[in-house]
């Protein structure tokens, strides 16, 4: 699998390794990994792995969306024979030292690959199972660039997931308020912020991914009431669909297409 922009955690990869995926490559567009946050988040890990764990449902964790309609660990999946594979004492000590130095490319026979910065060709075509990202594609400048790459990681039948944020992130008083702005007063207001978000809204993402060669699986949109009028928005806004007016966030997953 491969995770876009894992941030200073790679939790979501060294999971999905503990469910027993082979490979983890994680890239991001700046090296915020930090490998003893991440070896304590490892044994955590196990240790909830061992225990089954229920998942943490929104008792724990209210703010996440979207909630799923089962919390329980999943043993129909997660078996008593691929987790003991997973948990393999050996294997768990191979992925602590790739943790502590981590492969620094793709092409290397490690458990777990950390390429940041990343560029375009790093990961072969037809490579990857499962594309996963989280609150990262409201960045990218070139989406297009990034959905095509990404899209020729996956094998046929893969899987790509993204949650994706669509508010201004604080950079305006309303949720939505950045589709109100010029270019020139949002380029003024980002001023030389790290991070700038591309302000494309969901319809964009939808049509990006279907033009790839994927099929849409699940769009699960959060709504949330426009706090700013169609008169409004900027002119490069204006063919914002009514749906896009009122997303502020959705999990978007799709398969690849052969
Ligand atoms: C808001 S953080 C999210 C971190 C993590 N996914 C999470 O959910 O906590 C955004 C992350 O996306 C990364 N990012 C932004 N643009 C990127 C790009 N073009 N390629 C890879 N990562 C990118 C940033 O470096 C940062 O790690």
């Amino acid at each position: 699998m491969a995770e876009l922009g894992p941030g200073d955690s790679l939790g979501i990869g060294l999971a999905a390794i503990l469910s027993g995926t082979e490979r983890c490559l994680a890239l991001d567009a700046v090296p915020y990994a930090n490998s003893s946050l991440n070896l304590q988040i490892f044994e955590e890990l196990i240790a909830l792995f061992r225990d089954r764990a229920p998942i943490p449902d929104d008792a724990e964790f209210p703010l996440v969306q979207p909630a799923l309609s089962l919390y329980a660990f999943p043993a129909d999946v997660l078996t008593s024979a691929r987790l003991e594979a997973a948990l393999n004492p050996k294997r768990l000590e191979r992925i602590r030292t790739c943790i502590t130095s981590p492969a620094t490319t793709a092409r290397a026979d490690a458990p777990l690959c950390y390429i940041a910065p990343w560029e375009p060709g790093t990961i072969r075509d037809a490579s990857v199972d499962l594309v996963l990202s989280q609150t990262v594609l409201e960045y990218p400048g070139d989406l297009a660039g990034i959905y095509a790459e990404m899209c020729r990681w996956l094998k046929t039948g893969g899987v790509m997931s993204h949650e994706i944020d669509f508010k201004s992130l604080g950079m305006t008083t309303e949720w939505n308020g950045h589709w109100s702005c010029s270019d020139v007063v949002w380029r003024l207001a980002a001023g030389r912020r790290r991070h700038r978000i591309n302000r494309e809204p969901h319809s964009t993402h939808i049509a990006l991914i279907e033009k790839m060669g994927c099929r849409i699986v699940r769009d699960e949109r959060t709504i949330r009431p426009s706090a700013i009028t169609r008169a409004q928005l900027a002119p490069r806004f204006r063919h914002l669909t009514d749906e896009d007016l009122v997303t502020s966030s959705a999990l978007i997953q799709a398969v690849k297409q052969g």
